[in-house]
């Protein structure tokens, strides 16, 4: 195709004006009739057209970046330039960090920031060994009665306990947990919702109503100084905020609050989830992980680096939106403001060229060296540049902690296994993961 480019349509090759490779839209129509999933048809496009290249879903053109270059270019050389547009989250996480933009955005996460990286995260440690080990005993319970567990349950039940202490400094009662499940709803709901229609307020309003409930339950508790048998939680730190920084009103601490319960617990439990269905498949990888001792290095590397192979099949955070706030050069293509990006760290994690045999789970990967590509923008799971996700360390060691006290232990026997993945907020296995318990064989 050799159409001259437009304004504020395709980017384009300054000096011949040749666009971006555009999928036709008969690949389009053919997608759309077919009723797949998004990711068939990014898959379709990158495969044919490459790692910068466009597709129209309306008249607007979006432009999918899967190349490593240009998603470094994008996410962390010039994040200025690309910036989060009206999150589609919003309507459950309000101006939470995750959301905000500009200044606002820089103060909040700083004042977070202190919190997941070193002294901070120490801080939270026990809880989570806390949470791993509730876990571990519930689980000692199923093998002993032989009692049927759904592992995403299961799975979700643990991320929202080391979230929750870790917020609140309590374990997550049975009472918190099942209003917490507005929080699922909520983001099941999402992706299906318009952007901006006012009736979406109302078709989550009951589940929202819940949240809120929980959240102004636990920040009047912190408040009125009940700290906890764990001592304060991240939710202290942002009621004293409040004191000195009048920004923190209390819809805002709400909306920080319900942001790191979200961001903090479907993205680790899914996870935690598609490695469980992926030992299922490759029980070697297991054995192999468990063959240092009990708390040594060794082991502790190799159950990080099935964590590692799981999110680079399924990074749970399989898409990341970006909106052209200035006119920019990206992979030699002139980009005009107001246009948008689509970066697919699902894509990325699966292109051949980077990943010898990309769709089988292999771990080694990530314990041999030269086993991964070096650029940063070949391996994302948790996001690059400023706007990566905060949450990194504590998402890695909640999984490594829960790992280390499960798998040497119980090994789960599926009854079914979901065939498929939902595209939503997250990637996620398509039903239900029920399993009973057997010994673990080393
Ligand atoms: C395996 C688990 C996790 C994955 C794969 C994941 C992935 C991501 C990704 C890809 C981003 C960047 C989004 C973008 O650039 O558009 C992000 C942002 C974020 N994540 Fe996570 N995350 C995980 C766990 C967590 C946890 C446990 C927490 C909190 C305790 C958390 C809190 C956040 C927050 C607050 C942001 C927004 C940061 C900002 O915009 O400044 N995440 N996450």
């Amino acid at each position: 195709m050799d159409t001259e480019a437009s304004p504020g349509s395709l980017p384009y090759l300054p000096g011949t004006g040749r666009p971006v490779p555009e999928a036709e839209p008969e690949l389009v129509e053919r997608w759309r009739s077919g009723g797949g999933e998004l990711v068939e048809l990014l898959s379709q496009v990158r495969e044919r057209l490459g790692g910068v290249a466009a597709f129209r879903l309306g008249p607007a053109p979006t432009v999918l970046v899967t190349d490593p270059q240009a998603v470094q270019h994008v996410l962390a050389r010039h994040p200025e330039r690309y910036v989060k547009r009206s999150h589609r989250a919003r309507l459950l996480i309000g101006d939470g960090v995750l959301a905000a933009t500009g200044e606002a955005w820089k103060r909040q996460r700083r004042l977070l920031q202190s919190q997941f990286t070193g002294t901070g995260m120490r801080r939270y440690e026990q809880r989570i060994t806390e949470a791993a080990r509730t876990t571990a005993g519930r689980w000692d319970g199923y093998a002993r009665t032989g009692q049927t567990l759904d592992i995403g349950q299961e799975m979700r039940r643990f991320a929202l306990d080391a979230i929750w202490r870790s917020l609140t400094g309590h374990p997550l009662d049975d009472g918190t947990e099942r209003e917490l499940a507005a929080v699922a709803a909520v983001a099941t709901a999402l992706p299906t919702l318009p952007a901006d229609a006012t009736d979406a307020q109302d078709a989550v309003a009951a589940d929202l109503a819940r949240i809120d409930a929980v959240a102004r339950h636990a920040i009047e508790a912190a408040r009125g100084g009940e700290a906890g048998p764990d001592g304060p939680g991240l939710l202290h730190v942002l009621i004293d905020a409040a004191t000195e920084r009048p920004e923190y009103t209390d819809r805002l601490i709400r909306d920080e609050l319900v942001t790191l319960l979200v961001a903090g617990h479907e993205t680790t439990a899914t996870t935690l989830t598609w490695l469980y269905l992926l030992l299922d498949q490759h029980p070697a990888a297991r054995e192999q992980a468990l063959a240092g001792g009990e708390g040594s290095a060794q082991r502790r590397q190799a159950i990080q680096a099935l964590v590692h192979e799981a999110l680079r099949l399924y990074p749970s955070a399989w898409i990341l939106p970006r909106h052209a706030a200035e006119d920019d050069t990206l992979a030699g293509y002139a980009v005009e403001a107001g246009t948008d990006i689509l970066i697919c760290p699902y894509l990325t994690h699966r292109d051949p060229e980077l990943w010898p045999e990309p769709e089988h789970f292999d771990p080694r990967r990530f314990t041999t060296p030269d086993g991964r590509p070096a650029h940063p923008g070949a391996y994302f799971p948790f996001g690059i540049g400023p706007r990566a996700c905060l949450g990194l360390q504590f998402a890695l060691r909640e999984s490594t902690v829960l790992l280390e006290h499960l798998l040497p232990v119980h090994t789960p026997a599926f009854h079914s296994t979901p065939t498929k993945a939902v595209y939503g907020i997250t990637v996620r296995p398509d039903g239900p993961t029920p399993a009973t318990l057997v010994p673990t064989l080393t």
